[in-house]
């Protein structure tokens, strides 16, 4: 059942059923694949790469390893196996049976969802292209590709709900996920965070930390959708997910270990006199992509979190969990700033506070992987610690919006905030260091840079001297 087929474009939707829908999927295949020549990884297209790839849906459809070239991926349709009886979760239906089409009075509403999820998927592997020319390892290089073709994996999800289900308009907003182009300026991808470059490893390992966990607290609040195939796809998505996290939380974690090594070892205890990255330094790192990162849930206070939640289209991560799923009753308390900039204490209305309560899981997950960085520092016997500023600290969005708070959420006078900026987000100085450190790729089999320790073990049980990527192509 959860069975993969060998299609031309491989699914398990019984894609040859319908084959309207597969022309027109047909046709979009090569858009894709040019537009993944033009804007994916840079100058690795013909190197073999030991990646995983789905076989069947199932838990252990993820068994199979091999090598293949990056174009040669079998990007396709992958749905979770439908939950029997399924009803909606919560808002105004709840206790109906899921829709398996879309209602007609939802259908702009889901349609801007799906739109702006399936583009964050393109733009990560934009922002990423060129990293492959100064990877710490075969290692590291090789999780980059892992990550960046299942992002076009879930740029594929999202392009099938929308030919499947919007007709036009839906094959036009898939044609338009492969036009936008991270960081342009005159079609920039539709969120913030998404158009922020990404030109060393550290910001790539800090991205896939807590840029790709807003991914899974968005997909989780989407797998609680009525609207069952959107469900489906983001639960399997979430599978996949699982391992861009992985990627983000032990990259960074690798690269304190170092630092810890590296201050123990330095006459001075600056890990930088020995090619290593500062605590200091990676705190402005965390700093950065944590607070682009809470951006992406949106509004503190959201009358369209309140309405996708009420018509049943975007729930809370595990809504299960909740006792009320109607969420008409109750107030979450929040600190908002009045006229005069002065925090103040404020009851907002539960439905339209449901951002803030996807954020407060995403933040405390956030934090469980902080405390196992911390762990490794405390191992190593150092003082330092590192951790998640306030909430209210560098927002572009929402309640917060551009206000000069610090990292303990302090608002300080404009004129100091911009005096003390480079003490909390990566100065030029800091980025030309981190760069500096990544001037060349390290592609010898069990190779690894100085400024990032090695991992514990190899991918799939291979050893760390394991050719990852056969760069010798
Ligand atoms: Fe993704
Ligand atoms: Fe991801």
């Amino acid at each position: 059942m959860g069975h993969i087929s060998d299609e031309k474009i491989p699914n398990n939707v019984n894609l040859s059923s319908d084959k309207k829908l597969q022309r027109a999927l047909e046709q979009w295949q090569p858009d894709f694949i040019n537009w993944w020549m033009e804007m994916g990884p840079s100058d690795f297209q013909a190197h073999d790469v030991y990646l995983r790839t789905a076989i069947s849906v199932d838990t252990d459809g993820w068994a199979h390893f091999d090598f293949l070239k990056m174009p040669e991926y079998r990007w396709g349709i992958f749905l979770a196996e439908p939950v029997a009886n399924r009803a909606i979760g919560f808002g105004e239906s709840f206790g109906q049976p899921v829709w398996q089409d879309v209602p007609g009075e939802h259908r702009n509403t889901l349609q801007r969802l799906i739109v702006t999820q399936g583009d964050t998927e393109p733009a990560s592997v934009e922002q990423q292209r060129m990293l492959g020319h100064s990877c710490p390892s075969l290692y590291d290089l090789r999780n980059l590709f892992q990550v960046n073709v299942e992002e076009g994996r879930h740029l594929w999800a999202m392009a099938y709900l929308l030919h499947r289900f919007f007709g036009r308009e839906g094959r036009e907003e898939a044609d338009e996920l492969l036009a936008r182009r991270s960081g342009n300026e005159d079609r920039p991808r539709i969120l913030g965070a998404f158009n922020e470059p990404i030109e060393d490893w550290l910001s790539f390992y800090m991205f896939t930390m807590f840029t790709d966990r807003d991914g899974k607290y968005q997909l989780l609040a989407l797998a609680e959708s009525g609207f069952d195939p959107l469900s489906r796809t983001t639960r399997f998505m979430l599978t996949e997910e699982a391992h861009h996290m992985f990627v983000g939380e032990t990259g960074v974690g690798r690269v304190v270990q170092k630092s810890a090594e590296l201050t123990r070892r330095s006459a001075h205890g600056n890990p930088r006199e020995l090619g290593g990255i500062d605590i200091p330094t990676i705190q402005k790192y965390l700093n950065l992509w944590y607070s682009l990162s809470l951006d992406l849930f949106g509004s503190e206070v959201s009358t369209n979190a309140a309405s996708f939640f009420g018509a049943g289209l975007k729930g809370r991560a595990k809504e299960e969990k909740f006792a009320d799923h109607i969420a008409l009753q109750g107030f979450y308390p929040m600190e908002l700033p009045a006229s005069d900039g002065k925090l103040q204490p404020q009851q907002v209305p539960l439905r339209s506070a449901m951002n803030e309560v996807l954020r407060d899981a995403y933040v405390e997950d956030c934090q469980r992987g902080v405390d196992r960085w911390n762990k490794t520092l405390a191992a190593a016997g150092l003082s330092e610690r590192l951790s998640l500023p306030s909430r209210r600290f560098h927002r572009h969005q929402g309640a917060f919006d551009g206000m000069p708070f610090d990292p303990q959420g302090k608002l300080l006078p404009r004129e100091e905030w911009d005096r003390r900026r480079d003490e909390w987000i990566p100065s030029a100085a800091d980025k030309a260091y981190v760069k500096s450190l990544q001037a060349k790729p390290l592609t010898q089999p069990g190779q690894m840079a100085q400024w990032i320790a090695a991992p514990p073990r190899g991918i799939n049980n291979q050893p760390l001297d394991f050719v990852y990527v056969r760069t010798e192509a």
